[in-house]
């Protein structure tokens, strides 16, 4: 993502974009969601390399998803590289499904996966 993109992102009003940060108030990693209606997409979640694998991952996407319950969005979606072996690991690991997938979906020609969190009682 180009930052000017970024930038434009952060100033639309159905987002919510959250940081965790260290004690010297340095950002470890971010998320962020947009809220369309009764569906949440995340656009966005990182956690520096040299913080990864320490639980950080999974404490930024349950903030995340608490912001969505807060919201009362039924559904939750995101798509990620199909080879993202640790994104999907996370995201299996709080319930997301496995919903589609697009083939050459980004422009270096890798594919999509398409998750899904479905909150809606069943
Ligand atoms: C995906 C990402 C956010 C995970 O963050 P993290 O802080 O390393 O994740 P955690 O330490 O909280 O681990 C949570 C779960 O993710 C999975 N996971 C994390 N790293 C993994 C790895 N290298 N291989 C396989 N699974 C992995 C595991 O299921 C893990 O749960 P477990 O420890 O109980 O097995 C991080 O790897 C990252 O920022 N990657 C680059 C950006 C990216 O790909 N973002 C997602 C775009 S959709």
């Amino acid at each position: 993502m180009s930052l000017s993109t970024f930038w434009s992102e952060l100033t639309q009003r159905n987002r919510y974009y959250l940081a965790l940060v260290d004690e010297k108030k340095e950002i470890m990693g971010f998320g962020g969601i947009a809220f369309n209606g009764a569906d949440a997409d995340i656009q966005t979640m990182v956690i520096k390399p040299e913080f990864q694998k320490k639980g950080y991952g999974k404490q930024l996407l349950d903030a995340l998803l608490e912001k969505v319950h807060e919201n009362n969005s039924k559904r939750v979606f995101l798509e990620v590289v199909a080879e993202n072996k640790p994104a999907i690991s996370l995201y299996l690991s709080r319930k997301f499904e496995q919903i589609a997938k697009r083939s050459n979906y980004y422009p270096d020609g890798s594919d999509a996966v398409i998750m899904q969190l479905d909150l809606r009682s069943k």
